[in-house]
Parts: structure tokens; C-alpha cells; sequence
């Protein structure tokens, strides 16, 4: 079994979408072995995406992810990683097949509704960062 971490994003929890999404996660087969709602601050959003650090996006996403509520989530499943970005679709909502949930609850790539990690060693740094052990159950 795999872990990765993912995030509803406060555009996608500010518009009432974090139910049809956490549904959609539970039909696709995943556990969620963590999961809380959380209000980052730019400081905390800006350590989460320090690998994005000096981009000409950093000021926007980091402004953005920390605008309103999100929930950060650990995904289990088999290929976890993978799944959960085939179930998000393409980082650009505007290119994301149909059906995925950036091209169903996304705007456009600077608004996209959710995250998810892209490797191993990004999702253990990623589930460090919001979850003690104690709180995966
Ligand atoms: P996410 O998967 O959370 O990882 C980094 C985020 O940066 C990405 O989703 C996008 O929402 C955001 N972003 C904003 N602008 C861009 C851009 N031009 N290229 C890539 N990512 C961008």
C-alpha cells in the first residue's frame, strides 16, 4: 500500500465543492487515513511550496493557498501517487480530461481545486509537514 498527500484547495472548499470531492476519493477506493481542515498562513503555505521557491507563480500560489480554508488529506491505496493525480487530471484545469477533478471543480492553473504529490520522496515530505504519526490512522 502507497501514501501520498493531497489537498482541497480554498477555491474548491470555498465553493462548497469538499463533499463531492472527498466522494469522489471514498468511490475511487482510497483510505483516508488522515485528514483535517486547515487555514494556512502565507508563511506555512511558503514552506510547504518552498520547492516552487523563486518561480514567477510563488507570490500568486502562496497568496492563494492561503486565502481561505483547505483540507489536507493522506490518501492510501495501491499506486496511491498515481492514482490520485489521474484522478485530479492535468495541472491546468483547461487541459485536464473529462471527468477529473481539476477539469470538473478547477478554474484555471492558478486555481485548480486540489493538489497531490508527485513522487515518494515529495509525498513523505509532504505528510511530515501537516501530519504527526499519531494523527494516521
Ligand atoms: P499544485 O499541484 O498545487 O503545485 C504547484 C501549483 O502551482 C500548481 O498546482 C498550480 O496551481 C500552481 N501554479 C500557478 N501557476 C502555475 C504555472 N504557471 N505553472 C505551474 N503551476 C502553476
Amino acid at each position: 500500500m502507497e501514501r501520498t498527500f493531497a489537498i482541497i484547495k480554498p477555491d474548491a472548499f470555498k465553493a462548497g465543492n469538499a463533499g463531492k470531492i472527498l466522494a469522489r476519493i471514498y468511490a475511487e477506493d482510497f483510505r483516508v487515513v488522515g485528514l483535517k481542515k486547515l487555514y494556512l498562513s502565507k508563511v506555512e503555505a511558503e514552506g510547504f511550496y518552498a520547492v516552487h521557491a523563486g518561480k514567477p507563480f510563488f507570490d500568486e500560489l502562496t497568496t492563494f493557498m492561503s486565502s481561505g480554508p483547505c483540507v489536507v488529506m493522506v490518501l492510501e491505496a495501491e499506486g496511491a501517487i498515481k492514482k490520485w493525480r489521474d484522478l485530479m487530471g492535468a495541472t491546468n484545469p483547461t487541459e485536464a480530461a473529462e471527468g477529473t477533478l481539476r477539469r470538473e471543480f478547477g478554474t484555471f492553473v492558478g486555481e485548480n481545486a486540489t493538489h497531490g504529490s508527485d513522487a515518494p520522496e515529495t509525498a513523505a515530505f509532504e505528510i511530515g509537514y501537516f501530519f504527526s504519526g499519531l494523527e494516521l490512522l
